[in-house]
C-alpha cells in the first residue's frame, strides 16, 4: 500500500483525479489549494508525460501522477480511508453496449473508492454522456440507498469559468459544440450505518 505522508513529505487531504488527461484540472486545482496533495491517475504515457512535464514546469510540489491502470491501482496500492476526494472527468463512456463493462464507475469500483475515502469523503463525478450518466446515477444511487454514500453537491473547480464545472480540456471541447453537461456527487458517511 502507498505511503501518501512519505510521498508528498507531509500529511494534508488527498485529493485522487481519476483519468486526468493532460492534467487541467489537477494542475489548477493543485495550485489553487496548496494545503492539499493530489494525484492524478492516468494510463496514456502521451498524456502522462505531458502533465510530468507541466507539473514541473508550474513547480508544483503537492502533486503527483501515475501512469497505471486504476482499477488495479486502487486496491493494490490506496489504503483505507486515505482519501479525502475521487475526481473523475469525462470518464470513457465506451458507448457501444457489449464495452459497457469497461467503464469504471459501476459497483466494484464504486466500492473500492468508498474503502479509500475518508468518512465525509467525496466523489466528484462530470460526463457529457447521457447513457453513462444513467449507469453512474443509478450505481451511486444504489450505494445511497444502502447506507454507504450520502448525497451531496457537486463541488465546481477552482478555476472554472461561468457555465463551467472542471475546467477541463474535454469539457471545454463539448460545451463549445453546445453538449449538456452532467454531473453528480456523493459523500461517504461521517458515521455509517
Ligand atoms: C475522455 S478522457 C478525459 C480526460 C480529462 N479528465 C478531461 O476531462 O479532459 C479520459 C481519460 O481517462 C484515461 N483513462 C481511461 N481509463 C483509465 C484507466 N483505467 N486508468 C487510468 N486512466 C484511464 C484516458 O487515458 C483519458 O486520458
Amino acid at each position: 500500500m502507498a505511503d501518501f505522508a512519505q510521498i508528498y513529505g507531509r500529511n494534508a487531504p488527498l485529493h485522487v483525479e481519476i483519468g486526468s488527461g493532460k492534467g487541467a484540472f489537477l494542475l489548477s486545482e493543485a495550485r489553487a489549494r496548496p494545503e492539499c496533495n493530489f494525484l492524478g491517475i492516468e494510463w496514456a504515457s502521451k498524456y502522462y508525460l505531458h502533465t510530468v512535464d507541466r507539473i514541473g514546469r508550474w513547480g508544483l510540489t503537492n502533486v503527483r501522477i501515475i501512469r497505471t491502470d486504476v482499477a488495479a491501482f486502487l486496491p493494490e496500492c490506496v489504503p483505507d480511508a486515505s482519501v479525502a476526494a475521487f475526481h473523475i472527468y469525462f470518464p470513457d463512456p465506451w458507448p457501444k453496449k457489449r464495452h459497457h463493462k469497461r467503464r469504471f464507475v459501476c459497483p466494484e469500483n464504486t466500492d473500492q473508492m468508498i474503502r479509500c475515502l475518508q468518512p465525509g469523503g467525496l466523489i466528484n463525478i462530470a460526463t457529457d454522456h447521457a447513457g453513462y450518466f444513467d449507469q453512474i446515477r443509478s450505481t451511486l444511487d444504489a450505494a445511497i440507498a444502502a447506507g454507504r454514500l450520502q448525497p451531496a453537491e457537486f463541488v465546481r473547480a477552482a478555476a472554472a469559468e461561468p457555465g463551467e464545472y472542471v475546467a477541463t480540456n474535454y469539457e471545454r471541447k463539448y460545451l463549445k459544440t453546445g453538449k449538456p453537461i452532467f454531473t453528480a456527487a456523493a459523500r461517504k458517511p461521517q458515521h455509517p450505518d
